[in-house]
């Protein structure tokens, strides 16, 4: 399973990118809205510091708006790709826009059948809300293991990318029901290595080490 930051967030961005397992980036208008700053030109920074997909909604609400949007933000970078919500609207957009070569995430996916539609419209991902769902107190990784089986039973190919997740379980849930991708917030991402036995097993191993450090030696010689 691929692993995306849900964020617009420069500094964060760059943080987890040097870990070297950051595969895209998604965002949305509410992301966006947090940096104040001119969407095209923060689409197209957040672009050249992750190669992998990058995810940009558009905000109009009719067919021909996001059509047109749609249209505007494929050119920003090579990697980006356009999202749009899951309504009729959204649908006509993403059956237009995926003919023309461009990739669409659809978005607020909270169903099987939405997602069977907009896997007939040609979207590239479908992005079921886990968080959202749990938080009515329905089961949104039992969502995302159904869309999964019905698209590996349809050979559907648009990719499962689970996205409002809450904590780190709901990533290992995505990842045991079968989804391409999770997409989290940047403290979840942290939180995914954290572990207090490895950071005490680090201290223990440097103690004994540093008692032994007269006949170790050194690993690099100090020059
Ligand atoms: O960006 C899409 C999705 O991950 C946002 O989910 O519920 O955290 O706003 P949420």
């Amino acid at each position: 399973m691929q692993l995306f930051l849900d964020t617009a967030n420069l500094d964060e961005i760059r943080e987890i990118a040097a870990w070297g397992v950051l595969d895209g980036i998604t965002t949305n208008p509410s992301l966006v809205s947090k940096e104040k700053q001119d969407f095209k030109k923060l689409v197209q920074e957040i672009c050249q510091i992750v190669p992998g997909p990058v995810s940009a909604e558009v905000i109009a609400t009719d067919p021909q708006g996001m059509i047109k949007e749609g249209r505007e933000i494929a050119k920003w970078a090579p990697n980006v790709i356009v999202k749009a919500p899951l309504t009729p609207a959204g649908l006509q957009a993403t059956s237009v826009l995926s003919k023309e070569g461009i990739k669409v995430n659809v978005t607020l996916c909270f169903s099987t059948n939405q997602a069977l539609l907009a896997a007939r419209a040609g979207a590239y991902f479908v992005s079921p809300f886990v968080g959202r769902l749990d938080d009515i107190n329905q089961d949104g990784s039992q969502l995302i293991q159904e869309i999964a089986d019905m698209f590996a039973i349809h050979d559907l190919e648009t990719k499962v990318l689970a996205a409002s997740i809450r904590n780190p379980v709901h990533v290992t849930q995505a990842a045991l029901a079968g989804a391409d991708i999770a997409t989290m917030p940047y403290k979840i991402f942290k939180q995914l290595v954290s572990h207090p036995l490895t950071d005490k097993g680090v201290e223990s191993f440097l103690a004994d080490w540093n008692k032994a450090k007269d006949s170790v030696g050194a690993v690099v010689a100090a020059k």
